[in-house]
């Protein structure tokens, strides 16, 4: 990483222990991780091989996403647990289909906002594009900072994107009730884009290496809430499911736009072991 950017994310950054969005950094072929992130990926690795290629499809899922959505007309976007910045992020997919639109990042891990401002400093516009450092399970105060930084208009529609997220949170009704405060917060004609991993359809075989990347996950401090198709379409609860509904990953809308990674599940969606689905808030 830049020392810019390691200076910004300061004492916050916890090398003791590897974080999610620094391994997703590094499944994704990124540079923003530290040898404990490589390590603890290399292990998921070795008791899951296709981890690389989910976390890749996962990323051209969001792609298409905001790709049918700018194509819809939406030039704003609030992106819940964005990620370290990597090829194809919201802002320039967005800005690829309508030059000029809108984009704030949420994301609470140090690095990754650090990363974010760095990017957006040199490449986005301070009138179109920000990055708040906050945990997006507190709605209200995650909306507020979002809206004042002047870049969303909270009167229009909003692209609410929480891809390849909702999983580090626990199994309780608290991640529903989240989602759907942002849901009442937004104007009508917003969307709400999601994936989710699921052990739907795992064999048996599969099932033992997933218990062992659970098991590494959880012990690393991070632990992942897999959830059924009901479950996952429970986040869908006051908005229209738009067309193919919930489904596989690489089952949505694969025409929409390129996707090489998510090609090689077309046989096999099920082995994508995650759902996506777009909702319009009526
Ligand atoms: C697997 S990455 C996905 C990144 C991006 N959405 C994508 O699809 O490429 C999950 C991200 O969620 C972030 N995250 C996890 N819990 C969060 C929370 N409570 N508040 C904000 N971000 C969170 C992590 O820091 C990480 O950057």
């Amino acid at each position: 990483m830049t020392e810019s950017a390691r200076e910004d994310a300061g004492a916050g950054i916890d090398l003791e222990r590897p974080n999610p969005a620094r391994v997703y950094d590094w499944f994704l072929g990124g540079s923003t991780n530290w040898a404990v992130d490589r390590e603890f990926g290399a292990q998921v690795l070795a008791a899951y091989p296709a981890v690389r290629t989910m976390a890749r499809v996962g990323r051209e899922f969001l792609a298409r996403g905001v790709t049918h959505l700018a194509r819809q007309g939406i030039t704003q976007f609030l992106d819940l647990g964005s990620g370290v910045p990597t090829a194809g992020n919201v802002h320039e997919i967005a800005d690829s289909v309508n030059p000029g639109s809108r984009c704030v990042y949420v994301d609470n891990e140090p690095v990754a906002v650090a990363h974010a401002r760095v990017l957006l400093e040199r490449e986005g516009d301070p009138a179109r594009h920000a990055v708040v450092h906050d945990d997006l399970l507190r709605a209200d105060e995650v909306w507020e900072r979002a809206v004042a930084t002047g870049v969303l208009d909270p009167h229009r529609p909003v692209g609410l994107i929480v891809v390849n997220v909702l999983y580090f949170f626990g199994d309780d009704d608290r991640p529903h009730e989240v989602l759907a405060r942002y849901r009442d917060l937004l104007a009508p004609g917003s969307y709400l884009l999601a994936s989710h991993l699921t052990d739907d359809g795992a064999s048996a075989d599969e099932a033992g290496d997933r218990d062992e990347v659970r098991d590494r996950y959880r012990s690393s401090g991070s632990a992942l809430h897999l959830r059924t198709r009901e479950e996952f379409t429970r986040f869908f609860d006051g908005f229209e499911l738009v067309d193919p509904g919930v489904v596989w990953v690489p089952e949505w809308r694969p025409g929409e736009r390129d996707s090489p990674a998510t090609a090689e599940f077309a046989a096999d969606p099920v082995a994508s072991s995650g759902f996506a689905a777009l909702g319009r808030k009526p």
